[in-house]
């Protein structure tokens, strides 16, 4: 158990008055709930039942209020939730571009302006603004790592560099705790540990927060590794028995550029780093994972301890060849992540902030095992109204959330149109996902169509075309709609299907329908037999707006 003293204090560092929930805690809700007759063992089942992770058939997911949540999310920017008036008009807007659910930042430096003096104002206010526009919250850790440097550490840790250690680059200090100071590891555990304790008090009946990112993008910017003087024993030192152990018993599963780097140095069982992972760069590299993975698995640790929700890590991704030091070293990237992993399990999984192109195949790397994919950070706008269906579809995942949501939220948003028809479908999507039998996709002109397996088919999807015109790009997904039938949404595609096994009888397509889902119900719209599906050629998805759509095939001889 952390040692921790959460003080309420008279006046706040912000001249702001008392410390005062602006949520009801459990025990004046308990209260409630008993007036009103509520039994106490339906209130503990609720706290209980907080968010988690399961692995549902084919796909890991986040379970909220005991069913499969789909977090349609968007994160803000840096500072915009440091402010609860710059906030207010935030929300509703983006409960109106169909977000679900809100990446929070939420910095160290706010919530304990004094060592060991908390001020969770600022978290009960913003708990309160989310709930009262229906959302839900991913709070987003902004402590000891932000971008690799330390800008959001409390004044009281960034005067004080001889208790709190920086990393040594060349020979000089630079503004980045060093991940091998004890002192700034328990600091940073403590706060944390505090804040998820009064997380649970003031939302374990609600489950506003779903999950809490730890940390943002760390990692050693500017060199390979910390060259402090503690870094350098360290590094000089024997590889802890538990990473070789995991190397041994992993040794399958293991990302190819790890597995391969163990290989060429021998797979050696001990040793010290430059021994087990050879000279250079790269051993640099897996050594500063393990130091952050050591640091972050504790904080994370000590905050479970108090309230055990989802906890994950992100990334700053490189492009290949980019050199550790130029990205920060160390961080959760595919070829060190197993690094993360052999050192504990507090942190639940692993999540890519994905600018760089080639959106598909970082997906795979991060969708990999029981790792559910969910990028916190990613692009919004047209990208994203198109990825989503590949992240959600493709590979399963849990959520989806462009960076700097606010500013590009809004009725223009075309992310909106997208998020929306996906919400509507969630409780079949989320079923198809644990089934094993949705697939989604993206189709530009360099990659104008994909075949896949369903239902008996070979589904063949193309870019949409007709009347000698050709969309630019088509994206969406589609799922088995029992026999004969499927399920589809997005825009700018077209499908056609033949039998999997290559033989047996012709196939054509019976009828099209477009419809929405309300309440989980299909409210059939119009019949599409004509241009819009090309007259029975093909089940077509409009180049100009989202929809969702029916088909049904029927089979000749
Ligand atoms: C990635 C970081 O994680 C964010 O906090 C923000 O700095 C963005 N980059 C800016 O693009």
């Amino acid at each position: 158990m952390p040692q921790f003293a959460v003080r309420r204090i008279a006046d706040d560092a912000h001249g702001g008055a008392c410390y005062t929930p602006a949520v009801m805690t459990n025990r004046n809700l308990l209260g409630l709930l008993l007036c009103l007759g509520v039994g106490t063992a339906g209130l503990a089942a609720q706290q209980n039942d907080r968010p988690r992770l399961e692995k549902r058939g084919a796909a890991t997911q986040l379970i909220v209020d005991g069913k499969p949540f789909l977090m349609l999310s968007g994160e803000l920017h840096n500072s915009s939730s440091s402010n609860l008036d710059y906030m207010k008009p935030i929300w509703p807007k983006l409960a109106a571009t169909g977000l679900n659910t809100v990446v929070t930042p939420l910095s160290w430096e706010l919530i304990e302006p004094k060592e060991g003096t908390f001020d969770f104002t600022l978290v009960d206010g913003l708990l309160d603004q989310a709930r009262q526009a229906h959302e839900r919250i991913v709070f987003l850790w902004l402590a000891s790592w932000k971008n690799g440097k330390s800008s959001y550490v409390p004044i009281w840790v960034k005067q004080d560099t001889r208790r709190f250690a920086r990393v040594v680059e060349h020979g000089s200090e630079v503004e980045i705790l060093s991940p091998l100071c004890a002192a700034s590891e328990e600091a940073d555990a403590r706060a944390f540990a505090a804040l998820m304790h009064h997380i649970k008090e003031v939302d374990g009946t609600e489950h506003t927060v779903l999950m809490m990112q730890v940390e943002n993008e760390v990692g050693v910017l500017g060199d390979t590794r910390d060259h402090s003087e503690a870094a350098n024993q360290a590094f000089a030192g024997t590889v802890p028995p538990q990473l070789t152990a995991y190397l041994a018993a992993h040794r399958e599963e293991l990302y190819p550029d790890l597995r391969e780097l163990w290989n060429a140095n021998g797979q050696k069982s001990a040793g010290t780093w430059t021994e087990v992972f050879g000279e250079g760069e790269r051993a640099d590299e897996v050594f500063m994972a393990w130091q952050y993975a050591r640091f972050m698995q504790s904080v994370a640790a000590h905050g479970k301890a108090e309230y055990d929700i989802p906890m994950y890590v992100n990334t700053w991704l490189p492009s290949d060849n980019t050199p550790p030091g130029e990205y920060p070293s160390g961080g959760s990237q595919p070829r060190v992540v197993d690094v993360w992993r052999a050192e504990g399990t507090a942190i639940d999984f692993y999540s890519p902030d994905l600018y760089l192109p080639n959106f598909e195949e970082w997906c795979r790397r991060y969708h990999r095992g029981d790792n559910p994919l969910y990028m916190p950070e990613t692009r919004g706008g047209a990208a994203g109204a198109a990825n989503v269906f590949y992240a959600l579809g493709e590979e399963a995942g849990i959520g989806f959330s462009p960076f700097g949501i606010e500013s590009e939220a809004g009725d223009a948003d075309p992310l909106g149109e997208s998020y929306k028809a996906i919400a509507a479908m969630t409780p079949l999507l989320v079923d198809h996902q644990s089934a094993g039998d949705v697939h989604g996709f993206l189709l530009d002109r360099e990659r104008s169509s994909v075949d896949f397996t369903m239902n008996g088919y070979t589904v063949h999807v193309s870019l949409d075309s007709i009347f000698g015109g050709q969309a630019e790009s088509g994206y969406g997904l589609i799922m088995a709609d029992g026999k004969d039938a499927f399920l589809g949404v997005g825009k700018g595609f077209r499908v056609t299907f033949s039998s999997s096994s290559g033989t047996g009888p012709q196939l054509g397509i019976g009828a099209v329908e477009e419809g929405r889902f309300e309440d989980g119900k299909w409210i059939v719209g119009r019949r599409l037999n004509g241009d819009e599906d090309d007259q029975g050629a093909y089940w077509r998805f409009d180049p100009r707006q989202v929809r969702t759509e029916k088909v049904t095939l029927y089979r000749y001889e």
